[in-house]
């Protein structure tokens, strides 16, 4: 999900040796022991496992394009949506997650409480539902051109 802490993903083979420290170890869980990890966190927050598919509230044309604008001007420069950008992990050292993947790892209640401090003014309610109509095809219109331009690829 962090591709500063994949190297690997970014270089290949030939990993610059100053891009080699590793932040977090990788565990080898067994999927029993992962599954039993993921219970008692999902069962410390009263949250529900197994994990419930998300169900956004369907967005307005008008609602879209403001959320679609919101994520062009203020999550974008950051993040991606799909294929790991390599040429731009080279060098954004704040490169983040994969937005396309937000419906499937995410819950909604934990993201409209992560957004406020991590987005401030990008943190909209439509922009969370946004957030979870995107997939790993999904592809934004060009900045500027959100009201022009349909979003291609939203889940169902
Ligand atoms: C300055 C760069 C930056 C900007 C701007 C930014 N983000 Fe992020 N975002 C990150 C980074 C880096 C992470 C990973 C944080 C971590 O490793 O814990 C992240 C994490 C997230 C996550 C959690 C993703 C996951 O799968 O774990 C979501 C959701 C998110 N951002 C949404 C947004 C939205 C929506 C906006 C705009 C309104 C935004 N971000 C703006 C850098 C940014």
């Amino acid at each position: 999900m962090r591709p500063p802490l994949h190297p690997e993903w970014i270089y290949g083979d030939v990993v610059p040796p100053s891009k080699l420290a590793l932040r977090m170890p990788s565990y080898t869980l067994l999927t029993d022991d992962a599954t039993a990890i993921v219970r008692a966190l999902a069962a410390r927050d009263g949250a529900t496992f197994p994990f419930a598919p998300p169900r956004p509230a369907p967005l307005s044309p008008d609602e879209r394009i403001l959320a679609v604008t919101t994520l062009n001007t203020e999550c974008m420069g950051c993040h991606y949506i799909g294929e790991l950008p390599r040429e731009r992990a080279k060098t954004e050292e704040h490169l983040g997650p994969d937005l396309g993947r937000v419906s499937e790892r995410l819950r909604p209640a934990w993201v409209s409480g992560f957004l406020p401090e991590h987005a401030h003014a990008g943190a909209t309610p439509a922009v969370v539902d946004l957030l979870f109509w995107l997939r790993e095809r999904t592809v934004l219109p060009p900045p500027g051109d959100e009201a022009k331009v349909p979003i291609l690829g939203l889940g169902d």
